[in-house]
């Protein structure tokens, strides 16, 4: 194969990956040589029920393109089974895409506490275990890819949808640590924040457009990021409707009051515009970088 993007002898997972961006996903993969476990519990948005026929149409796709699939019907709450299906079927895990995911949207004052653990359950606990389970493979081997699904509703808040923002938020929290954590074996971690007309979304977005936001459009960055090629961890990247973008933390160069004398509530009012202000921001990289105008303000004000 010409490409730089190819998966010879690589096995990658896809978790709910029966339908909508990981059918999409799966099949991408699949058309770049990879051997792929497609998983899908094949339950509804909402989470209920389960049904074998997703996994299993997507696996039939892609062998009748001349690709190589196994189905798996786990939820991704049991990680581990998932896990061991892809090294019984294919004796090793080189990319775990954690994609499968419900919604339980309501507003917080109406929410209980089930459509509030679901969505953690599925969404957080569920990329957590299927990764807990790939990674010590990954470490073993000195490589490995991992994509987390997170969304612009938890970057920037959607209403009635603060438990899934929290678990989406949540997921991108977790990829900023794995990123740190998988660097020295070569796994390297991101997180994508997709738009994609699923059945998801459907009836949320105006039908010409549901139509022109294709899922396909979405996957060409996760094969890319779960390539060997793929240098890049600790993203996130903002994707759909054939448009990529990265996103980053930006922080204001903030206010030193100083530390010795204290400063009080009305010293904060007086500053909030400045406080507020981002002209001159910093991108910090990490936790160090983050605390540098903290300590430099020590610095100043030292005794
Ligand atoms: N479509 C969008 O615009 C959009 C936006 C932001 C984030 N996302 C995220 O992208 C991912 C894919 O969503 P989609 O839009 O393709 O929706 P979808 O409903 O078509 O796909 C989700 C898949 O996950 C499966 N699934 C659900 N619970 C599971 C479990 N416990 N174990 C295994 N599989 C399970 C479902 O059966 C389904 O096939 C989700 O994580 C979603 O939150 C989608």
């Amino acid at each position: 194969m010409s490409e730089s993007v190819q998966f010879q002898d690589k096995v990658v997972i896809v978790t709910g990956a029966g339908g909508g961006l990981g059918r999409a996903h799966a099949l991408l993969f699949a058309a770049h040589g990879a051997k792929v476990l497609v998983n899908d519990l094949g339950g509804s948005t909402q989470g209920e029920g389960a049904n074998a026929s997703a996994a299993d149409r997507v696996v039939a796709e892609i062998r009748a393109a001349g690709g190589i699939a196994e189905a798996n019907h786990d939820s991704v709450t049991e990680g581990d089974k998932i896990v061991q299906n892809a090294l019984d079927a294919f004796g090793r895990i080189d990319v775990v895409v954690n994609n499968a995911g419900i919604l339980r949207d309501k507003t917080f004052h109406k929410m209980d506490d089930s459509d509030w653990d679901l969505v953690y359950r599925v969404h957080v606990e569920g990329a957590y275990k299927v990764t807990r389970a790939a990674w010590p493979h990954m470490r073993e081997q000195g490589y490995g890819r991992v994509i987390f699904t997170a969304s612009t509703s938890g970057i920037y808040g959607n209403f009635g949808q603060s438990n899934y923002g929290m678990a989406k938020l949540g997921l991108y929290g977790l990829t900023r640590t794995l990123a740190l954590e998988g660097r020295k074996n070569n796994i390297l971690v991101n997180a994508i924040a997709p738009t994609g007309g699923t059945r998801m979304t459907e009836g949320l977005i105006p039908p010409q457009v549901f139509e022109r936001l294709k899922p396909e459009l979405v996957s060409p960055l996760v094969v890319y990021l779960g390539s060997e090629a793929c240098e890049e961890t600790s993203g996130l990247f903002e994707v759909g409707g054939g448009w990529i973008g990265k996103t980053r933390w930006e922080r204001s160069l903030g206010v030193g009051f100083d530390p010795e004398a204290g400063f009080s509530p009305d010293d904060v009012a007086a500053h909030w515009a400045q406080i507020c202000d981002f002209e001159g921001a910093v991108h910090p990289k990490d936790n160090i970088e983050a605390l540098k105008e903290m300590m430099a303000n020590l610095q100043k004000f030292s005794l």
